[in-house]
């Protein structure tokens, strides 16, 4: 089984973030969790302070929230090169407009390493990455229902409630899933 762990985006792992751009741009229908890899040179350089201002909600675009973004990187057991085998982004806030789609928990596994349980014991840590972020809100995760993986990995969550809706996007009327993971406090 692969092991993993989840963690702060570091220069250490860079590379290995880089290639997972690489291998999976322009396979999620919404690339917004990575960078495009063309453009490396542009963001290699300010990814970091990127990231620190989005969580600390600075410079931010009108109706987007702050969000935390981590790495999940699999450490190579001969030290050479550890791989970065996805991203998961947790947004600091709900707004109205999330609790309808978008919630506040994204993710992207590697396309060349989906099917092994990465989502799905990613998910399972949600609880205390919420705790450690201090988010205050429910877990709440959404995904168009014809979205087999994505559906499945939610699915699979122990203890999760999922209502089916209709939402626009990109004009259309489409059906999504909205799953809800209250946390015990
Ligand atoms: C959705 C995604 C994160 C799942 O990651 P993953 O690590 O492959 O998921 P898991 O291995 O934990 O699989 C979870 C379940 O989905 C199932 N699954 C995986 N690929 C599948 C596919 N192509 N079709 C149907 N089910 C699939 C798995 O079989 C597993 O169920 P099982 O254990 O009962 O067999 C990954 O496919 C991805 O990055 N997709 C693109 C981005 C995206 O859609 N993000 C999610 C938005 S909520």
């Amino acid at each position: 089984m692969m092991t993993f762990d989840i963690v702060r985006p570091h220069p250490r792992w860079l590379e290995p973030y880089r290639d997972m751009c690489r291998v999976s741009w322009g396979q999620l229908h919404d690339d917004y969790i990575l960078h495009d890899p063309n453009d490396f040179d542009r963001w290699k350089g300010r990814i970091f302070a990127d990231y620190r201002n989005r969580e600390a909600g600075v410079g931010l675009p009108p109706g987007i929230v702050p969000s935390a973004t981590l790495w999940l990187i699999e450490a190579d057991p001969d030290g050479e090169r550890d791989e970065c085998l996805g991203v998961l982004n947790l947004r600091l806030h709900l707004t109205e407009e999330l609790r309808r789609y978008g919630g506040n928990v994204g993710i992207a596994v590697r396309p060349d390493r989906r099917g092994r349980g990465i989502a799905t014991r990613t998910f399972i840590r949600l609880p205390e990455l919420f705790r450690i972020y201090g988010i205050k809100d429910e877990i709440l995760l959404t995904c168009y229902a014809d979205n087999a993986p994505s559906a499945r990995a939610i699915q699979k969550i122990p203890g999760i409630l999922i209502e089916e809706d209709v939402v626009e996007r990109n004009g259309k009327p489409t059906r999504i899933l909205r799953a809800r993971w209250p946390i015990l406090r």
